[in-house]
């Protein structure tokens, strides 16, 4: 099911410009557009050079907003794909005014475009759809292609902290990181029975956690050459 575009998006949009941008590429080709770079200045976007974190698939951005207030010697940059979902992330942001954080309108596939090389502290992948279709492997935001494009934007040592409720999804994006030369670390296979101290529930997180679902989370960072 499709979902309705809710009626004065685009009025919603512009009402929280200072904490929604979004990029759009004249290329639809998502594979030529990352030959044309208009990167971020991060200095001018938040006011300050603190170190950078992104999450990916942000959704309404409750996760986002929560962990740039828990950390405002911090910046954090959330990405969501579906204007609808990321205008309310923005409206959080801009209604508890908090100063660290940017959502950008944007599909994973061009973050190359907007994003310097090695420029990026950690990335954050939250519940990501995890495509159980054999047909839509490529989109899962854990698949080859898109490791390399966190390769190219993050900073030497960085991590990557995936959360899923789904078995699978979470075995097949153990798979992608291992074969793309990512080390795993603090994996664990029922978070909130676990003694991981700091987790900041995420809105599709709570929803799992209500229905009894297992939370499974893990830790990626690139191993030295
Ligand atoms: C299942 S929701 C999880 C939302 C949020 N992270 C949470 O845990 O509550 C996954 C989100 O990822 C977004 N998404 C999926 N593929 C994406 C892509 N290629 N680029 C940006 N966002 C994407 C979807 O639009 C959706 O809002």
């Amino acid at each position: 099911m499709r979902m309705r575009r809710k009626k004065n998006l685009d009025g919603r949009i512009d009402a929280c410009e200072g904490y929604l941008l979004t990029l759009v590429s004249e290329d639809k080709n998502f594979e030529t557009a990352v030959e044309n770079k208009d990167y971020l200045d991060f200095t001018e976007l938040f006011g300050n050079d603190n170190p950078v974190y992104l999450e990916i698939g942000c959704g309404k951005g409750q996760f986002a907003c929560e962990i740039a207030k828990q950390n405002p010697d911090f910046n954090y940059l959330a990405v969501e794909k579906v204007g609808n979902v990321i205008v309310a992330a923005a409206e959080h942001a801009q209604r508890e005014e908090i100063p660290n954080v940017r959502f950008v309108k944007c599909a994973a596939e061009y973050l190359p475009c907007f994003i310097e090389d090695h420029s990026i502290e950690g990335i954050y992948l939250n519940f990501s759809c995890p495509f159980p279709k054999k047909a839509y492997t490529t989109h899962r935001l854990t698949n080859e292609r898109f490791l390399k494009i966190y390769k190219q934007i993050l900073k030497p040592g960085a991590e990557i902290h995936q959360k899923t409720d789904n078995m699978h999804f979470f075995e097949y994006s153990i798979e992608e990181f291992t074969k793309c030369g990512f080390a795993l670390k603090n994996i664990s296979l029922d978070l909130h029975n676990s003694d991981f101290e700091g987790n900041i529930v995420t809105e599709y997180e709570s929803k799992f956690v209500a229905e009894g679902l297992p939370i499974y989370r893990l830790e990626a960072y690139l191993k030295e050459e």
